[in-house]
């Protein structure tokens, strides 16, 4: 999981792969309470390098140590005051992302193992469109387009959001290798984001994919506040 998004500056990210070796003892008491009733162990293990990538991506934007929880009642991570992050896991790794909150309103992230999936994922979350352009062996790109996007909204917003009220397309700004897709609201999305509303998203694989099958897909989305 090498990834090298071009970002902002002032936007931290950090990749956790597989293969680094991370131990629970890494953990703050309070996130390994978090997994009391965890008994897998694979979710114990990505649960961990989430927890590591999002630490280290504190110590990029010089914020001290601090556990990051969950907002009660959701799973939703607790970031520490003043700052707006995500994280995602998967089975060859995690990544986080992170900003202050005076320059970056939200962000959202999202990494995936590069996979068959079944055909009928395209009728669930692709419209008409997306269709139209989308080829069905590539439908995990457009999958973790939205997902990276409704992690960044979601906390603004806290309603649910379907996979067809958010219609992506590629957007022209792409410069190989990293994909840039433009993702717009078809309907309005609580009272912040209305009918229209566009976004960037960040779409890389990792140069892995390249020699074997199986390599991971990140995708990234950030909405910097206005001046
Ligand atoms: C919330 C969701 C996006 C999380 O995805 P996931 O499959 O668990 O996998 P990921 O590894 O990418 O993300 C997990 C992390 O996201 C964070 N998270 C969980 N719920 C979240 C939410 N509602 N919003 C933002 N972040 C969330 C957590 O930090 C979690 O990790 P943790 O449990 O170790 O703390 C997904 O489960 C979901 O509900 N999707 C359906 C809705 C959707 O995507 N709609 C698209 C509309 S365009």
């Amino acid at each position: 999981m090498n990834f090298a998004p071009t970002l902002p500056p002032g936007i931290a990210f950090v990749a956790v792969p597989a293969g680094a070796s991370i131990k629970e003892s890494l953990l703050h008491p309070e996130e390994l309470a978090l997994l009391q009733s965890t008994t897998s162990e694979a979710r114990r293990i990505e649960f961990a390098r989430g927890r590591v990538a999002a630490h280290q991506v504190l110590k990029v934007l010089n914020v001290g140590p601090s556990p990051i929880l969950r907002i009660f009642g959701t799973r939703l991570p607790a970031w520490p005051s003043g700052v707006v992050g995500s994280l995602s896991h998967c089975p060859l790794g995690a990544v986080a992302i992170g900003a202050g909150e005076n320059q970056v309103e939200a962000v959202g992230i999202d990494v995936e193992q590069e996979r068959r999936v079944r055909p009928k994922l395209m009728e669930k979350i692709a419209t008409t469109f997306e269709k139209s352009w989308v080829q069905s062996g590539d439908i995990i790109s457009l999958f973790s387009a939205k997902e990276c996007i409704y992690k960044a909204l979601f906390p603004l917003v806290r309603a649910p959001l379907g996979f067809r009220d958010v219609e992506i397309e590629p957007d022209s700004s792409t410069r190989l290798p990293e994909w840039k897709f433009r993702a717009r609201l078809l309907r309005a999305y609580g009272t912040k984001f209305q009918l229209g509303t566009s976004f960037l998203i960040h779409c890389l694989r990792s140069p892995e994919a390249k020699l074997q099958s199986g390599g991971s897909l990140l995708s990234i989305c950030y909405i910097l506040r206005r001046k």
